[in-house]
């Protein structure tokens, strides 16, 4: 099912400038059992977005009863539920004259159906040629301008490989093309900063406050993720995943990992 500002349908305004500019914010969520999952980390992600573009955001509880019409409209046991706001519909020109309502698109997918494997075992993983552009502005924000992921992500179909590093200009992994990762080394964990490019994850986020555990934000190269102990990816739908080859080196999927992997799996939980 999708909502278009709360109604069922699929056509939004030829003008809406999500279209036009990607003027705009996405969340995407896990939902099991008709329930969205980690709901107010991503209102809070959204709301975010909205300040640092200057949009005003749609109306909390509406967005939420909209959400669960969606939701509920399948008897799946697990969906996808994407929700993208957009600036509204406007005239031609960057500048925004007249301010309209924020656009709302609900839209529920099916679940995606990776193998059990790669949650089990671990993924292998390639390094994309595509960089990251260094934007403070945008960073962290999951704001609609996509295009580095879509041509990252299109740079290979094997489907053996679900996942591609992503690096900045100056060399820094940064994250998956739609993941953040990790690393383990001593028993401590090590994420990228993403205050100069890519997104501050939901589950990166849980990760980071896990109690016990010590988690540093530093520059990694890929030869510090090669050389690791354990390297693992994360996002709301995949949950947590092992990275058993990276860019040909082999890595062994080990026991903080497996300890984070049931920690988020945990969290996502209908409540
Ligand atoms: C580029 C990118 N980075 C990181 C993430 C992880 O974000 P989250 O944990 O909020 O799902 C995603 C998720 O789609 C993504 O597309």
């Amino acid at each position: 099912m999708i909502l278009i500002n709360g109604a069922a349908g699929t056509q939004i305004s030829a003008q809406d400038r999500g279209l036009h500019y990607g003027d705009g914010v996405f969340e995407t969520l896990a939902v099991r059992a008709g329930v969205p999952l980690l709901w107010d980390r991503h209102m809070q992600r959204l709301s975010t977005g909205c300040a640092r573009l200057g949009i005003t955001p749609p109306d909390t509880a509406m967005l939420e009863a909209e959400a669960r019409q969606v939701c509920t409209s399948s008897s799946a046991a697990q969906a996808v539920l994407k929700i993208i706001i957009t600036r509204g519909a406007g005239a031609r020109g960057y500048r925004m004259t007249t301010p309209v309502p924020a656009t709302r698109i609900l839209a529920l997918y099916p679940w995606a159906s990776w193998p059990e494997d790669f949650a089990q075992h671990g993924v292998r993983v390639r390094v994309c040629a595509t960089r990251l552009g260094l934007n403070p502005v945008l960073a962290g924000i999951k704001h609609l301008n996509r295009l580095e992921q879509v041509l990252a992500r299109n740079e290979w179909s094997d489907a053996d490989i679900p996942e591609g590093l992503m690096l900045d200009a100056a060399d820094c992994v940064i994250e998956g093309t739609m993941s953040n990762v990790f690393v383990v080394r001593d028993g401590k964990l090590y994420t990228p900063d993403v205050s100069r490019c890519g997104i501050a994850g939901i589950v990166r986020g849980l990760i980071m406050e896990q109690p016990g555990v010590e988690c540093a934000v530093t520059d990694l190269t890929l030869s510090d993720m090669q050389n690791a102990d354990e390297v693992f990816l994360c996002n709301s739908v995949i949950g947590v995943w092992p990275v058993r080859e990276l860019d040909g080196v082999q890595l062994s999927p080990g026991l903080l990992t497996r300890r984070i992997a049931v920690y988020v799996d945990d969290l996502m939980i209908p409540c």
